[in-house]
């Protein structure tokens, strides 16, 4: 949550800054802000609202210089308003502090500070971070930026990334990561270097990055970075090249990067798959995620922890992974399972599932994972992220950057993760027939051929901008999916309430008789997921029973399912698939029944109230 954008170098840093900012909004749209360093001292802009209202200050009232600092605020302390926007300046307006993270014990420290005699104009956390440097930065005849940042972080508890720049120091802009606040990445470029939350921020200029640790503090320069523990010992950290695109983290022709996400399922599922799979052999192989096929047969249970979206895929991984390789499963939400004293038992895995790989949550249950000793694992999207770092190994979904605060193809590139491990598990326990093997590899196959034509006919037909149309004004939705499309009817419910902010429940359609059954009538519809499998009777009774009581019914059901087209009041067709498949392919419809929904209302798709793409804060 919240966004950090720096540069130092030969260019116009609020340009730099603000145009990464653009790329970082998802984590935060409640107020942004940009500081640079020029011949007139620290120039601050700042503004209540989306980065556009700050485009706007900045045209009436531009700063330039070559070394600045920008933020894009998710609010934890103190409302959405200008004075709490950052960066916040000490006093003298000596030196800036933007922060992303929360300052737990701000509430003593303020105290301090204002026994020092410091007065506050913010009601934020970050404002005690400039004041607290500063007065360390004045405390002693030496002025030495670098030893205040450090003597300031030793004060602090609590996750924190903090970008700080000082008017006595113009050629250098510091950064200190304390625990799991979000990423900080630092980017080089030929003069010149960059500092941001995240990649997609700095993929137009470099691809040249270094991830911090934590209790790690970088001094950036133009002519590159060093780096150092909070003792002050230098520290080595390797540079990986991005293979990202710089398209990748542009709308391009859409009008929403969620719309693109949805449309870009079949490219991202096939890099998924792209390398994994050994088609002449039917064998699959997972080599980074570092378990041996010994370790592997070994295994007596899996646990999955797991935030939104990624928990609902996970629930769909349990149900693949205990039918395929035997091994039980148990699926956790990241933000239960660090409360309470989970048990960990010889051969055991821990499996986090994060798109971001920075959701603070997931990140402590690894920690605990780890802390027993248990093998920890990750399927995640975000390169260099800290699951990814962090983890003993890693399943990566090759999504591409996802910046649609509405996660999608992350979703579906989870679940073929998630599919391509339990074969490999199962391969190494011997627990699936040689025919399941062969017909699963060769669906997978299959797949993004399958995802392109759904949504091929998706835009082609027009009809989820009709069906939008129909159903966009009411108030509730119930969503019922049964088996392994369970958790694909929570997900509908979640992304339509998400960014329509209408109000859709999901629920195991064998529960509906014991309690949403009551809700139904001619107001509300429900949403049933019907692919013919194993359970297909048991939804069309569901069917038959709201129908029965005046609901209408959204099936996604397959394109030719005569009987559900019949008795339906719409239908959201797909192709048959192997049932241990259909999730992947179920959710399009619903992925895209909610984004013209949330249209049709007018709603801010890319950027819902309230949410932010990355939870880095408890
Ligand atoms: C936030 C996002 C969701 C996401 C969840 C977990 O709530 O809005 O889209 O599913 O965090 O994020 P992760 O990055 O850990 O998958």
């Amino acid at each position: 949550m919240c966004g950090i954008v720096g540069y130092i170098g030969h260019r116009d840093a609020a340009v730099i800054v603000v145009d990464g900012l653009r790329r970082l909004e998802y984590r935060g749209y409640d107020s942004a802000g940009v500081a640079v360093l020029n011949g007139h001292g620290i120039e601050v802009r700042r503004e209540a609202g989306k980065l556009a209202q700050l485009e706007s200050l900045l045209v009436q009232s531009p700063i330039g210089g070559p070394l600045g600092i920008g933020h894009t605020r998710w609010a934890t302390h103190g409302p959405p308003v200008q004075r709490n926007a950052h960066p916040h300046s000490s006093p003298d307006a000596q030196m800036v502090v933007v922060q992303n993270g929360i300052v737990e014990n701000f509430q003593p420290l303020r105290r301090l500070l204002q026994d020092r005699g410091y007065v506050f104009h913010s009601d934020t956390d970050t404002e005690v971070i400039v004041h607290l440097i500063h007065s360390h930065y004045h405390n002693g005849s030496e002025r030495d930026l670098i030893h205040a940042v450090r003597a300031a972080a030793a004060e602090l508890e609590g996750p924190s990334a903090i970008g700080v720049i000082c008017q006595d120091d113009p050629e250098r802009l510091v950064v200190v990561r304390l625990g799991n606040a979000g990423g900080v990445v630092i980017g080089h470029g030929e003069g010149e270097t960059f500092l941001a939350s995240d990649i997609p921020a700095l993929l137009p200029y470099t691809r040249r990055m270094q991830f911090l640790e934590n209790r790690q503090m970088a001094i950036l320069s133009r002519d590159g970075v060093e780096i150092f523990d909070l003792d002050g010992n230098a520290c080595d950290l390797p540079v990986t090249e991005i293979s990202w695109d710089a398209d990748a983290a542009e709308k391009g022709e859409y009008a929403h990067f969620m719309q693109k996400e949805i449309f870009e399922q079949a490219e991202s599922i096939q890099r998924t798959l792209a390398h994994r799979i050994d088609f002449d052999h039917y064998r699959v192989d997972l080599p980074e995620l570092n378990l041996s096929v010994d370790a592997a047969r070994a295994l007596r249970k899996l646990t999955i922890v797991a935030c939104g979206t990624s928990y609902y895929a996970g629930l769909v991984g349990k149900f693949l992974i205990e039918h395929l390789a035997r091994l039980p499963v148990e699926v956790d939400y990241a933000s239960e399972y660090r409360y309470r004293s989970p048990v960990f038992g010889q051969d055991e895995m821990v499996l986090a599932i994060t798109q971001s790989g920075e959701t603070v949550d997931t990140l402590a249950a690894i920690e605990e994972a780890r802390d027993f000793g248990v093998f920890t694992a990750a399927i995640v999207n975000a390169v260099g992220s800290q699951a990814a770092r962090v983890c003993d190994g890693v399943i990566y979904m090759h999504a591409g950057p996802e910046i649609g605060v509405a996660s999608t193809k992350a979703f579906t590139t989870s679940l073929v993760d998630m599919a391509l491990l339990g074969i490999y598990l199962a391969q190494a326990r011997g627990t699936m027939t040689a025919e399941t093997h062969h017909a699963l590899i060769d669906e997978l196959a299959h797949l993004p051929g399958l995802v392109a034509r759904l949504l091929a006919d998706a835009r082609q037909s027009g009809h989820y901008a009709d069906l939008a149309a129909r159903y966009g004004e009411r108030h509730n939705f119930l969503y019922l999916g049964r088996g392994i499309n369970y958790p694909v009817a929570l997900e509908g419910a979640l992304k339509l309430k998400e960014i329509s902010y209408i109000h859709a429940e999901g629920y195991p359609a064998g529960e509906m008789k014991h309690g949403p059954i009551a809700l139904i009538d001619e107001r509300m519809p429900t949403v049933v997921v019907a692919p013919r499998n194993s359970v297909y009777d048991k939804m069309v009774s569901q069917i038959e029973q709201v129908k029965a009581r005046n609901g209408a019914v959204l099936a996604v059901a397959e394109e030719d399912d005569a009987y559900i087209r019949a008795v339906a009041d719409a239908i959201l067709p797909i192709p048959p698939v192997h049932e241990l498949l259909s999730p992947v392919v179920a959710v399009i419809p619903l992925q895209l029944l909610a984004y013209e929904v949330a249209v049709h209302r007018g709603a801010d798709v890319d950027q819902p109230r309230n949410l932010a793409k990355s939870v880095t804060v408890e």
